[in-house]
């Protein structure tokens, strides 16, 4: 299985366009160890070829663009992105269905009940793609059985429901449900490998154990290193678990829950550009080096 990271960031990107935190200043003017990242996304596909969009950011044009893989140009219009699956509703993970909206057919929509009325209702982007494009839905039920992907041969997909709030704009903002935020495990049939991909991961919940244990690669949540560091970069009072992130210091934080999974490959991913670890110099990202734990780019490329 090949996963490209397209974007590692999270929602605002980093630097973020309004941002003058320590970390945003630092990699706009130079003086930071850092890379630019763009939004939330990745794409998987057995082949190289045929590509699942796993959430689509409102960055996905530069993010395609950057990348040959996504485009094989065996057409006057063509692309790599055979299918679209949405780990939640959140506008980092949506918007970019609409830049996506030149697509010559319907969109091969994967979502859960409760993303597919959020995005019907509160932010109504596949209404307004039925004036372009349109969508062809697939429900993608929580904890059902595996799903194949249209177009994506070999990959078997299983949702696994994460607790979570839906977002502001969402008519069930306060009454959560199963599948509003939802982690994928991933499984190439081809040739047995297992992802993972978990990048709203608020809490590891026990019935979460059994697919990380058995995967080969887990690409989870990198949002904060502290649950108070919005406050802390005085940014904002929000906490990371009042938004549904799991910081990675701490007393059951994420770096103390990866170690009971020492098969896999561990990488975070969905970074907040609050986080100390974007700064390659840092003894935060030197903890994560010590704990075998990497970072995700925008490009990074991986063969499971
Ligand atoms: C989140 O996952 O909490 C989001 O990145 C927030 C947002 O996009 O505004
Ligand atoms: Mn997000
Ligand atoms: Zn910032």
């Amino acid at each position: 299985m090949y996963v490209l990271v397209l974007g590692s960031a999270a929602g605002g990107g980093f630097p973020q366009w309004n941002c003058n935190c320590t970390m945003c200043a630092g990699v706009r003017d130079g003086t930071l160890k850092a890379r630019p990242r763009t939004q939330s996304s990745i794409a998987v596909s057995c082949n190289r070829t045929d590509w699942l969009l796993i959430n689509a950011s409102p960055d996905i044009r530069t993010q395609l663009n950057a990348h040959p893989l996504m485009q094989p140009g065996r057409a006057v219009r063509d692309t790599g992105v055979r299918a679209v699956m949405l780990a939640d509703s959140q506008i980092d993970h949506t918007t970019g269905l609409l830049i996506l909206r030149e697509s010559r057919t319907p969109l091969e929509l994967y979502c859960t009940d409760s993303v597919h009325e959020d995005l019907s209702t509160g932010f109504p982007v596949l209404n307004m793609l039925s004036h372009y494009c349109g969508v062809q839905r697939h429900v993608l039920a929580c904890d059902g059985p595996a799903t194949t992907v249209a177009g994506v041969e070999g990959l078997q997909v299983t949702a696994v429901a994460l607790s979570s709030k839906a977002p502001p704009y969402s008519p069930h903002r306060n009454a959560p449900a199963a599948g509003d935020n939802i982690g994928l495990f991933i499984e190439d049939s081809t040739n047995g490998s297992r992802l993972f991909y978990a990048p709203g991961l608020g809490q590891f919940e026990p019935h979460l154990i059994p697919f990380c244990q058995q995967a080969d690669c887990l690409l989870v949540d990198g949002t904060c290193w502290t649950d108070d560091e919005m406050a802390r970069r005085g940014v904002g009072t929000r906490l990371a678990s009042q938004m549904g992130h799991l910081a990675q210091s701490g007393p059951g934080g994420m770096i103390e829950q990866l170690a009971r999974f020492p098969q896999a490959r561990r990488i975070l991913i969905h970074i907040n550009n609050t986080n100390p670890i974007l700064d390659e110099n840092s003894q935060e990202r030197a903890v994560l080096t010590e704990q075998g734990i990497e970072v995700a780019f925008d490009g990074m490329l991986l063969n499971l």
